[in-house]
């Protein structure tokens, strides 16, 4: 039997944006039936060990997802090797990790959007703004979400 595919998603501070993207997308492939293993990291390391941001949860909960069990964690050397994709928010994070990340895995890391059908390239970064932001996170997400599901269906 085939390895299921393993997902991991990176913004900065791996305390709004991609435990979002965890949390989003663990409640759609399980929807869809699809097994994943999906985390998330940070490529930098202000809140290692800590819950997901207070408003990301609870935006997040207003739409049904739960964020339970995800702590922030850094990006690691070996999760180079380890995933299947690895999807940055944006263009920083994008870079960061390529400047870390061996040459025999670049291929791996792309930005989560390319599985959307929309303009937009980055998730913007929410921290410093307002509910908005949040908001619209969790719009680009669930599209993209959706976007890599159908991909991972061989769609
Ligand atoms: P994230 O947002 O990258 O979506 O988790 C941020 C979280 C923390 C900080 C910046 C962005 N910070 O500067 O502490």
């Amino acid at each position: 039997m085939d390895k299921k595919p393993s997902v991991l998603f990176v913004c900065l501070g791996n305390i709004c944006r991609s435990p979002t993207a965890e949390a989003v997308f663990r409640h759609k492939a399980k929807q869809a039936g699809l097994a994943v293993d999906i985390e998330s990291a940070g490529t930098h390391g202000y809140h290692i060990g800590k819950e997901p941001d207070k408003r990301s949860q609870a935006c997040g909960a207003q739409r049904g997802y739960s964020f339970e069990g995800i702590s922030c964690r850094r990006v690691e050397s070996r999760d180079f090797e380890h995933f299947d994709f690895i999807l940055a928010m944006d263009e920083s994070n994008f870079d960061n990790l390529h400047k870390v990340c061996p040459d025999e895995f670049k291929h791996k890391i792309r930005y989560f959007l390319e599985f959307t059908t929309g303009p937009e390239r980055e998730v913007p970064d929410p921290y410093y703004g307002g509910k908005r932001g949040f908001e619209l996170v969790l719009d680009l997400i669930e599209q993209a979400s959706d976007g890599l599901i159908q991909h991972l269906q061989g769609h």
